[in-house]
């Protein structure tokens, strides 16, 4: 389906996301003369406003979000913007907003940034209005259920109206610069893709660190937990990308066929595999913050904090165990996997008192943007008292190596890929339908052993028995 729609609707226009990403993101594209001059962004949501007061909202985003030096341009983009109020649970509102989408001769894309209760209602309000033709696409915004049944309800019911190469299901990591980096890292340079692989990798980590608590996501947070929230989809996304196949060619069809076999490759975790926590009053960066239970209000036994040491059964990765863990409330906010690659066969310099450490490579995805490899290497000297050696980092840092690049947030490139129709960063039915899969596993396990969570300070690195899950595979987390 390739054409690059001439309207955006977007559905939750007055949300949370609108305003921090979508708004913002879209007034990027725009400012960099990147959306075509007839694109229209028609805005719908409950709120009872007119195209005026939208355009006062948005403004009002904008100035909030966006970084004081990229405010020029603002009252063109705002021209772009008409709204519609919509009650997504009556078929009543969709007639009006079909009029204000008008004619797209070329296509209409929808971005759907709803309470997923409301996804199959919209749908049929789509259908009704006769907005979901072949040249109209759905881009659809996390979360996609809570359990693989009823994220199938959802994909079942979106089908019913769309056809696969027509649904664009949103995972934002997947638009990160950094996430899409790794795919260059491994299949743009000959070093890594011959030792990426058992015989030579011993571990790999994966950490997604947050430092914000529940923030204003209550009743979401409480349902999901961390599990669902960030392992599910974002976690497990990277894990795939890090352990597939070399895909054939850098497109849609490709790329996902290989990251579904991972997916589908995963071992179900066992009982000692997988450590829950909850975040308990501490300080981060020296202020004080409550407990979760405090900002809830009441107990609850959800969890903040997952590790897991999950397993890829497939030859390539036999035996290499994947670490991965995910938090609220821990002591810095970072994103990086770590290779950790196995021992040297041989040490020649063991005669001479030289000890050696393996090589590791460390991907940051956020904050910092960069690509560390340690090396061994020799400490200069005349070695009279023995030889030394000692690891060094060969840094790549993105921002210094790509002074003159835009940064772009992740949605800034996925809002222009379901605008323009490129599913690649996309994830595809049977890739989610995987993901579920395995969560689900984990979350009866929890349930048949009764795991529950143990607390964890905020500003700590999670409850000790996630650092025992390292230990006792010989690991030790990064930021030991
Ligand atoms: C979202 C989760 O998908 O990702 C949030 O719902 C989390 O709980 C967020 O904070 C993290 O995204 P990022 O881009 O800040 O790492």
């Amino acid at each position: 389906m390739s054409f690059t729609a001439d309207r955006l609707l977007l559905f939750g226009a007055t949300g949370d996301l609108a305003q921090r990403m979508l708004l913002p993101s879209l007034y990027a594209l725009d400012a960099d003369g990147l959306l075509s001059d007839d694109l229209k962004i028609v805005g719908t949501a409950r709120s009872d406003l007119s195209t005026d007061d939208y355009r006062v909202f948005a403004r009002e985003a904008l100035e909030k979000y966006l970084p004081e030096d990229r405010r020029g341009g603002v009252a063109g983009f705002l021209d772009r913007l008409s709204y519609v109020p919509v009650d997504a649970t009556t078929l009543d509102g969709y007639e009006s907003l079909a009029r204000e989408v008008g004619e797209y001769p070329n296509g209409l894309a929808i971005f759907l940034s709803t309470a997923p209760s409301l996804f199959e209602a919209t749908i049929a309000g789509l259908e009704h209005a006769g907005l979901t033709g072949s040249n109209v696409r759905i881009g659809l915004e996390k979360p996609l259920g809570t359990s693989l049944s009823t994220s199938c309800e959802i994909n079942d019911a979106v089908a019913k109206a769309f056809t696969e190469d027509r649904i664009f299901r949103i995972d934002h990591y997947l638009g990160k610069e950094t996430v899409q980096n790794l795919l260059a890292l491994r299949f743009a340079n000959l070093l890594f893709e011959p030792v990426w692989n058992a015989t030579y990798i011993d571990h790999v980590q994966i950490t997604v660190a947050e430092t914000v608590g529940l923030e204003s996501r209550v009743a979401y947070y409480d349902d999901s937990g961390a599990l669902r929230d960030m392992v599910q989809n974002h976690m497990l996304q990277l894990l795939a990308l890090v352990a597939m196949e070399p895909p054939t060619s850098f497109d849609a069809t490709s790329v996902r066929d290989e990251k579904v076999k991972v997916l589908r490759a995963l071992r179900p975790i066992a009982k000692d595999e997988t450590v829950t926590g909850q975040y308990r009053a501490g300080a981060i960066d020296g202020q004080a913050v409550p407990g979760y239970d405090e900002e809830l209000g009441r107990e609850s036994d959800t969890e903040t904090f997952v590790a897991i040491k999950a397993h890829v059964d497939n030859w390539r990765w036999k035996g290499v165990p994947f670490y991965m863990r995910t938090g609220k409330r821990l002591p810095e906010r970072v994103t990086e996997i770590v290779i950790q690659f196995r021992c040297i066969p041989h040490s020649i310099f063991e005669g001479r008192g030289a000890t050696t450490q393996p090589n590791r490579l460390v991907i940051g995805i956020q904050p910092e943007e960069n690509i560390q490899m340690t090396m061994m290497a020799k400490v200069p000297g005349l070695d009279r008292e023995g030889l030394r050696l000692r690891p060094v980092p060969l840094d790549i840092a993105m921002p210094d190596a790509f002074s003159g690049a835009v940064r772009r947030i992740a949605y800034e490139r996925l809002l222009l890929d379901l605008v323009e129709g490129d599913q690649t960063l996309f994830v595809r039915r049977d890739e989610v339908e995987a993901q579920w899969d395995w969560i689900d596993a984990i979350r009866q396990l929890w349930e048949a052993n009764d795991i529950k969570p143990k607390t964890y300070g905020s500003g700590s690195w999670g409850p000790s028995a996630a650092i025992a899950l390292a230990e006792r595979g010989g690991v030790s987390w990064h930021d030991e």
